[in-house]
């Protein structure tokens, strides 16, 4: 690990990333009822861009980020990430990942949970299941003093134990006045091993766990990223803030909070 910049949040700043967490929730609270059999994912986005600069007064952080032609990323079936919004309509039976990162006065909110059109298929929804539970294991090792490697045990050690794989290419992040900072949170590793925590950091956990093999590719689109395989994938994500005393998540829906 070459010069790592963890940046600590001062009360101001932490202020402002709850703000900034409230609101990417927001955004996938409202976007539920819309993921429905016959949508475009290009809709979804439209809908999603709408809300969050007219009704938030905030700014969707993957426009224009890196060249990132949309505001959301729309991960459908054996998408695992970074899927672009467009024309595909969405059908009964598909699992898609929205993933929402809005700036407020600054501050950086990231979040995506993982949507069903209609009913899914029993392994679609044990895959989401198992993604989700090793999400929340891996947020339940944060506390000052823990180490970034217990959070990536929690989850490798549960989402293996199902027989499902922890995609390696793409980590959880630091998160604040930039989108991706220091450190990376991978999904997996050892406990005890990496980064010792401490209060004031705010990161994200986004495992992303695949029904088949871990390995990845990246589509021509230079964005989208398909399991190898073509097995299912499933993505959860939160933005956390370390306290005291362990932490807080920033980006819960309005029914959690
Ligand atoms: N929101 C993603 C993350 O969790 C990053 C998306 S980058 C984009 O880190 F450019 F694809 F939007
Ligand atoms: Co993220
Ligand atoms: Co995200």
């Amino acid at each position: 690990m070459v010069s790592m910049t963890v940046t600590i949040k001062n009360a101001d700043e932490q202020v402002k990333m709850r703000v900034a967490g409230r609101l990417a929730a927001d955004v996938l609270d409202m976007i539920g009822d819309h993921v429905k059999a016959g949508v475009t994912t290009g809709e979804l986005d439209t809908l999603c861009h709408r809300y969050i600069t007219e009704d938030q007064g905030a700014i969707p952080a993957p426009l224009n980020y890196r060249g990132f032609p949309k505001s959301i990323c729309t991960s459908v079936n054996h998408v695992v990430c970074h899927g672009i919004p467009g024309e595909r309509t969405l059908k009964t039976g598909d699992a898609v990942n929205i993933d929402i990162t809005v700036i407020k006065e600054g501050f950086h909110g990231d979040t995506s949970r993982m949507f069903f059109v209609g009913k899914a298929g029993i392994q679609a929804q044990r895959l989401a299941q198992v993604a989700f539970d090793s999400m929340w294991l891996g947020i339940n090792e944060l506390a000052p003093g823990k180490r970034l490697g217990d959070v990536g045990a929690a989850i490798q050690q549960h989402v293996e134990k199902q027989r499902f794989s922890v995609v390696r290419e793409y980590c959880g992040h630091g998160i604040g006045r930039a989108f991706h900072e220091d450190p990376q949170v991978l999904h997996y590793g050892s406990y005890g091993a990496g980064l010792e925590l401490k209060a004031g950091m705010t990161l994200t956990v986004e495992p992303m766990v695949n029904a088949g093999k871990p390995g990845v590719r990246l589509l021509p689109d230079g964005w989208t990223v398909v399991t190898k395989d073509h097995s299912l994938s499933a993505q959860w994500e939160h933005t956390i803030l370390i306290t005291d005393t362990g932490f807080e998540v920033l980006t819960l829906s309005a029914g959690d909070r």
